[in-house]
């Protein structure tokens, strides 16, 4: 009988033992946490462990290793663990190399040529993606070097997982420009001053001239004048010191930029009232890079403390208020408080005659019309 309990207890004894130790056991496997995320960018730099978030009852014993994520699809990666009870393990888990970036494009926005003269459109496009695959730049849309016009067009390059990129450009097609010679396009305007043309821009006394008798090349794309910037720069500081704040809104303008503009205007409102406040593309002073627009560009600006002050103040800097009030039958456009042009301190203050605006046509005698 005795004998008997013995028996039973020690049998209950050792399975509670053998529970205790499996428990213990349990408890102390190992245990690996991956990252969430296990799709990696092609090409991106990763290591065999980085993709491990933490580990219970072990240590990784693998070296450090660079995975190589040059091609896309799953990758088995293997590394050694040492566990809690010092043996060696070996952990294998996948991984994805994915490609969901788009190519990016660098290319000119503005591509120009004469009629008839083809160029390489692709000439400056070049495309980076991650996958570095060599990708090839096709174009969207239809163009003809023999037909004059902006053409809207779109270069489009694709990498081998479908990431797709476009980015809109222009194609402008001029007419042929007429070969002018330097030396004979001399004449004597109205008033007597000297008058002459080079390379289709019409110089007066020296100064530029750009109104609706007097057009710009559409290649002439010199960009705002640094003289030009320097002198409004120091004017708009002299109204700041005397609490004024002046700054430029719209500056160079391209022909293609006017071309838009104006034509965006003549659709709003039709030509004959665009004609009125906007020039037709090559005819815009904007573009010659010596004139400007300040502020608000409405009629919101006329009489504002900042339009009283720059129709006062801006000829002592060589800028002159471009279309006075009342004087719409002698520089073709409405009254504009906000257009400034650049002509030097000397003839600025005469034009200015006292706060009495003579127009550059009057001065010279030309005219400003569309024939
Ligand atoms: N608003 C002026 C006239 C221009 O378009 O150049
Ligand atoms: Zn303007």
């Amino acid at each position: 009988m005795k004998k008997k309990i013995i028996i039973i207890s020690s049998t209950i004894l050792l399975i509670i033992i053998g529970i205790a130790i499996t428990i213990f056991i349990n408890s102390k496997k190992l245990q690996v946490i991956l990252k969430k995320n296990l799709e990696i960018d092609i090409n991106e730099k990763i290591y065999n462990i980085d993709n491990i978030q933490k580990i219970k009852n072990g240590n990784i014993i693998s070296k450090k290793k660079l995975i190589n994520t040059s091609k896309i699809g799953k990758q088995q990666i293997t590394i050694d663990i040492k566990n809690f009870f010092g043996q060696k393990e070996k952990y294998t888990y996948t991984i994805k190399v994915i490609d969901n970036k788009k190519p990016t494009i660098t290319y000119n926005k503005e591509l120009q040529t004469e009629k008839g003269t083809e160029i390489d459109l692709l000439k400056d496009v070049k495309v980076e993606d991650n996958s570095k695959e060599e990708i090839k730049v096709s174009i969207e849309g239809e163009y003809d070097f023999n037909t004059p016009g902006t053409y809207n067009l779109k270069y489009v390059a694709k990498d081998s997982s479908n990431n797709e990129t476009k980015e809109e450009f222009t194609l402008t097609v001029t007419e042929k420009q007429i070969e002018e010679s330097p030396q004979n396009n001399t004449f004597t305007t109205a008033k007597g001053f000297k008058g002459y043309t080079k390379d289709g821009i019409t110089y007066i006394d020296g100064y530029l001239i750009a109104n609706k008798t007097y057009s710009l090349p559409s290649t002439y794309n010199p960009g705002l004048d640094g003289n030009v910037q320097n002198k409004a720069n120091i004017m708009f500081e002299a109204a700041r010191n005397e609490g004024y704040n002046i700054f430029i809104s719209s500056g160079f303008r391209s022909y293609n930029t006017q071309n838009i503009l104006y034509n965006n205007y003549v659709a709003r409102d039709g030509q004959a009232a665009a004609d009125t406040y906007s020039a037709r593309p090559g005819h815009s002073e904007h573009q010659s890079g010596l004139a400007f627009d300040v502020n608000e560009v409405s009629d919101a600006f006329n009489n504002t403390p900042e339009a009283n002050w720059l129709a006062n103040n801006c000829y002592k800097y060589g800028f002159i208020l471009r279309y006075p009030k009342g004087k719409t039958n002698e520089t073709g456009y409405m009254y504009e408080s906000w257009h400034f042009r650049y002509v030097g301190e000397e003839l600025a203050s005469k034009l200015y005659n006292g706060g009495n605006w003579i127009t550059l046509e009057t001065y010279f005698g030309i005219t400003s019309n569309y024939n």
